[in-house]
């Protein structure tokens, strides 16, 4: 059986140990040869590195694993997928994202609304600089990318490298949504096949099918009626998770139709949840408060006892399950189906075609072969299209330096609306940003 070689970018996540986790609980179905992880900050990726050290020598100890800084190191050698979760300007920044549009009265959030924005403006730089030297070596390896916000980063990677079709962005968000349905409803989440359709963190369910061709989502929607709805781990979450999953019962009750993603409610109920946040303590110090905190001390412990054996915040989770199992559905053209974000060509037969969508598709060794989904409702498409062209505009603002555009792509936010408020914003996050964003005139 093929081996892979494997480089993490961002090897100092968050997300990393879980994810090596994976590697190690997946590696008879999915083999790893070479394991490279590269970070820009080699003090955090160190202290992964040094956990990881740890962990493979009593889990995976034939596996090849190295880190670096050198991006001659990462990028020169022969690979087969590359997985990328970056965050550009680190939790310092997101603070910002999230605390400048709430002193002005907006919601502040990490990939919606005018934070998402200002993370979109930051990410695209670095994404764009990733796939230039992944592809300076390896025209063919799979760049399969968590980088968010992915709708933005997804649109500015198909506008700049068209022709690349080796580039997945995925989100793992659509995945713990069907590890919760699969919880609520006491069945193997791997069994369901979903109908989806929307863009990234803006999107629904619309149909669930069991093995034998039912559609589930009828009885889901009850369940979520009756009981309300919480994540699959919700014994891990923070409170802000739970509400969060909370206001899906809120969303099914004005909206009965599908099954909405999690992060509508900033969409859709922007005053509702503008009172529930606090402007000064956000969703990024409950992180650096809680998982990113958690993270680094207890690898900094496995590293010193010398062993991970007993080991609490890694576990199987959906975040790094996910990336691998999309891997190895390419790999060994499996044809597996899983909610992926590519352009919509079609798929969504009343959405413009150079949309980048979020929909179930098969996993094959050409990449995704999406199921369509036909005409959606004028409501949605009427969302979508409003959101669609906000992201397009910030897209389009930062490869054209374009201070009128990414006025536009706020005034059209409906986390904003009004055109005074947008350019306020705009003005404080330029001023936030001056080290990361190009300048725009
Ligand atoms: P984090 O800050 O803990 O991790 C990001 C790491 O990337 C840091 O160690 C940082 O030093 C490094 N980095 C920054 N710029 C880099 C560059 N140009 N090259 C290499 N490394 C670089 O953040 P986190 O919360 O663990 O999240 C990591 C990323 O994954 C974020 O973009 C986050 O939004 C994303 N994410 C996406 C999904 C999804 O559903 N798509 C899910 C979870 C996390
Ligand atoms: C969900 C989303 C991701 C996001 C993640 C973590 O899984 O799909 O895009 O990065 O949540 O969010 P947090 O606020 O916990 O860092
Ligand atoms: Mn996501």
């Amino acid at each position: 059986m093929k081996k892979f070689n494997i480089l993490v970018v961002g090897g100092g996540s968050t997300w990393t140990p879980g994810l090596l986790k994976s590697m190690c609980v997946r590696q008879e179905s999915f083999p790893i040869n070479q394991l490279t992880m590269l970070d820009t900050n080699a003090d955090r990726q160190k202290v992964i590195g040094e956990f990881a050290n740890v962990l493979f020598k009593e889990e995976y100890p034939d596996i090849k694993f190295q880190y670096t800084t050198d991006k001659e190191k990462a990028f020169n050698q022969d690979l087969d997928f590359v997985f990328v979760q970056m965050r550009t300007g680190g939790f310092k920044m997101r603070e910002q994202d999230e605390k400048i549009p709430l002193s002005l009265g907006v919601i502040g959030q990490e990939t919606c609304g005018p934070g998402g924005f200002a993370y979109g403006m930051r990410s695209i730089k670095d994404m764009i600089e990733l796939v230039r030297d992944v592809r300076k070596y390896n025209k063919e390896a799979w760049i399969l990318n968590y980088t968010n916000p992915a709708a933005i980063v997804a649109d500015a990677l198909k506008r700049v490298f068209p022709d690349d079709n080796h580039i997945l962005n995925i989100c793992d968000q659509p995945e713990n949504l069907l590890r919760s349905y699969g919880r609520l409803m006491d069945r193997d989440p791997r069994s369901f096949d979903p109908v989806y359709f929307g863009l990234n963190h803006f999107g629904w369910f619309t149909h669930l099918y069991d093995e034998a061709g039912n559609d589930l989502l009828p009885e889901l929607r009850n369940k979520i009626l009756d009981g309300g709805f919480r994540p699959v781990d919700y014994e891990q979450r923070d409170k802000s998770w739970l509400e969060t999953y909370a206001m899906v019962e809120q969303m099914v009750r004005d909206f009965p139709d599908y099954l909405p993603n999690t992060y509508l409610q900033y969409y859709l109920y922007p005053d509702k949840v503008l009172n529930k946040l606090d402007p000064s303590f956000t969703r990024s110090n409950e992180v650096m408060a809680g998982r990113e905190k958690r993270v680094f001390t207890e690898c900094k412990r496995v590293a010193e006892a010398g062993t991970a054996q007993d080991s609490s915040v890694v576990h199987n989770d959906a975040h790094g399950e996910f990336i691998i199992i999309v891997a190895e559905s390419i790999a060994y053209n499996r044809g597996n189906h899983f909610v992926v974000i590519l352009e919509n060509n079609g798929i969504v037969e009343n959405l413009p075609n150079d949309a980048m969508i979020e929909v179930a598709a098969s996993l094959t060794k050409q990449g995704p072969r999406p199921y369509a989904v036909g005409e959606i409702p004028t409501f949605y498409k009427g969302l979508i299209e409003g959101q669609f062209a906000y992201e397009k505009l910030t897209v389009e603002a930062f490869l054209e330096g374009s201070y009128q555009k990414a006025l536009q792509a706020l005034t059209l936010n409906r986390t904003i609306i009004s055109a005074g408020k947008a350019r306020e914003v705009l003005d404080a996050l330029i001023e936030a940003n001056k080290d990361f964003w190009p300048e725009l005139t």
